[in-house]
């Protein structure tokens, strides 16, 4: 035990090397370094906060899906999305999930073709779905009968367009994750339930319409760690398609990372295999195609932020706030789901974390925590670089400009070499769109 001002707290340890992405090493001054590139000059070159992905761990993580999955597997890009990371996944075999107008034309600006994508979406517009069908998106997964009878309405002026479908379900199962990130269960605004029947109501629409149902998809939720849920998820799939000639079943995305101490999700190759027995023994035929969705378990721990802390407020017989120059704005999970991260000092990765303190981002709300129960070495000063691990999926994606503060940059890191595939939001930008 040690004493932090009136606080005891348990002699904390170095931070799990586990949580580093692939290509973090610690060099002899104990500096983090990221595909061989210091993090404080990155810091430094770059400014804070910054985003920085290690791009050969991206393309390690996206070849290991198709390895899994097949070159039908796609990534979701509402967890990170900029033209880079599009043609990164496009590059690596996989296709692309978008889920809005704006996802599909981003990825289409990056060059991706469009036969390679996917269109989700609870809510597709008339527009989407018509640009979609226009650009040829690969496969559409429809999800309701409003828009079953949207996208009739829009085949009848194009009589040569006979798009792929799948039909989205509900199974049934509740994933054991957070609950805003459950969509599996019976009562969800996504996709149509099997148990009451809808989806074989909507099945046999469609298989009445021009178009081709070439399968099924479910989605059960994200930053799952058991795949009993995906189990459960593919043998009521299974049972809905029986009799059925369909190519494929998609169980979404939802595979879990670890982003604290402790925590170990499943690799990938081990939910590839977990699923694909899931089917066979459930007796969906060989060759159906299992496919998904990953766009956590792509993203996430392939990247980390770098804050620069600002003010140290020690409060005795309370806390201590360390705060730093994002917060909210750049990671909203913490606020939105209670999600835990970790945090450590790029200038000393294997310092022990003796002081417990609450990290805390710039904006003018209490609720701004980055990480409540945050351990840090006992040294820590203003002006330290500071960094949280496994930042990937859903912050720079869910970034806003709350307090006007621009958004970070995004840098890839590969050999040595780092770009800016982002730039960050200047002040001017922030005036961008305001017309007065
Ligand atoms: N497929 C569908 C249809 C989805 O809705 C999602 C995520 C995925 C795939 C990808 O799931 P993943 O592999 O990333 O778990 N903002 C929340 C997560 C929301 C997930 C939304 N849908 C968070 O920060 O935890």
């Amino acid at each position: 035990m040690v004493i932090v001002g009136t606080r005891r707290v348990q002699t904390m340890s170095a931070l799990p090397r586990n949580l580093l992405s692939a290509n973090a090493s610690v060099d002899a001054d104990g500096h983090l370094r990221i595909a061989g590139l210091d993090a404080l000059d990155l810091a430094n070159e770059f400014g804070t906060p910054v985003f920085i992905y290690d791009e050969d761990d991206l393309r390690a993580r996206a070849a290991a899906a198709v390895a899994a999955f097949g070159d039908q597997v796609a990534f979701a890009s509402k967890s990170f999305l900029c033209k880079a990371m599009a043609r990164l996944a496009h590059e690596e075999g996989m296709c692309i999930d978008v889920s809005t107008a704006g996802e599909l034309h981003v990825v289409l600006a990056a060059g991706v073709p469009a036969d390679r994508l996917v269109l989700h979406g609870n809510n597709k517009s008339n527009a989407e779905l018509e640009r979609a069908l226009d650009v040829g998106v690969g496969r559409i997964i429809v999800d309701s009968n409003d828009e079953i009878d949207r996208l009739a309405e829009i085949l009848e002026t194009r009589p040569a367009v006979i798009p792929r479908v799948l039909i989205r379900v509900t199974p049934g199962v509740e994933a054991h994750t957070h609950e805003y990130v459950m969509t599996g269960q019976e009562d969800s605004k996504f996709g149509f339930s099997v148990a009451s029947g809808a989806a074989a109501d909507a099945i046999a629409r469609l298989q009445a319409m021009s178009v081709d149902l070439v399968g099924i998809h479910a989605h059960i939720g994200s930053q799952i760690f058991r795949t009993i849920g995906f189990e459960q998820e593919v043998a009521v799939l299974a049972d809905l398609v029986k009799g059925m000639d369909i190519e494929e079943l998609c169980i979404g995305g939802g595979l879990g990372v670890a982003y604290v101490e402790h925590e170990e999700g499943p690799t990938m190759a081990q939910w590839g295999t977990t699923v694909k027995a899931a089917a066979a023994k459930a007796g969906v035929a060989a060759d159906v195609r299992i496919t998904a969705e990953p766009g956590r378990s792509i993203v996430a721990p392939a990247a980390l932020t770098l804050y620069t802390v600002g003010t140290i407020k020690h409060l005795p017989g309370i806390r201590t706030y360390v705060a730093v120059d994002g917060g909210m704005s750049d990671n909203p999970r913490p606020v939105l789901y209670g999600s835990g991260y970790e945090t450590f000092l790029p200038r000393s990765v294997d310092a022990d974390r003796d002081l417990a303190v609450t990290l805390v981002g710039k904006h003018c709300e209490s609720g701004d925590v980055i990480v409540r129960d945050a351990k840090v070495p006992t040294d820590i000063a203003v002006g330290d670089v500071i960094a949280t691990p496994v930042t990937g999926a859903y912050g720079y994606s869910m970034a806003s400009n709350y307090n006007k503060v621009p958004r970070p940059p995004v840098v890839f890191v590969k050999d040595g070499n780092a770009r800016v595939v982002v730039r960050r939001e200047t002040l001017d930008d922030l005036l961008s769109l305001d017309l007065g």
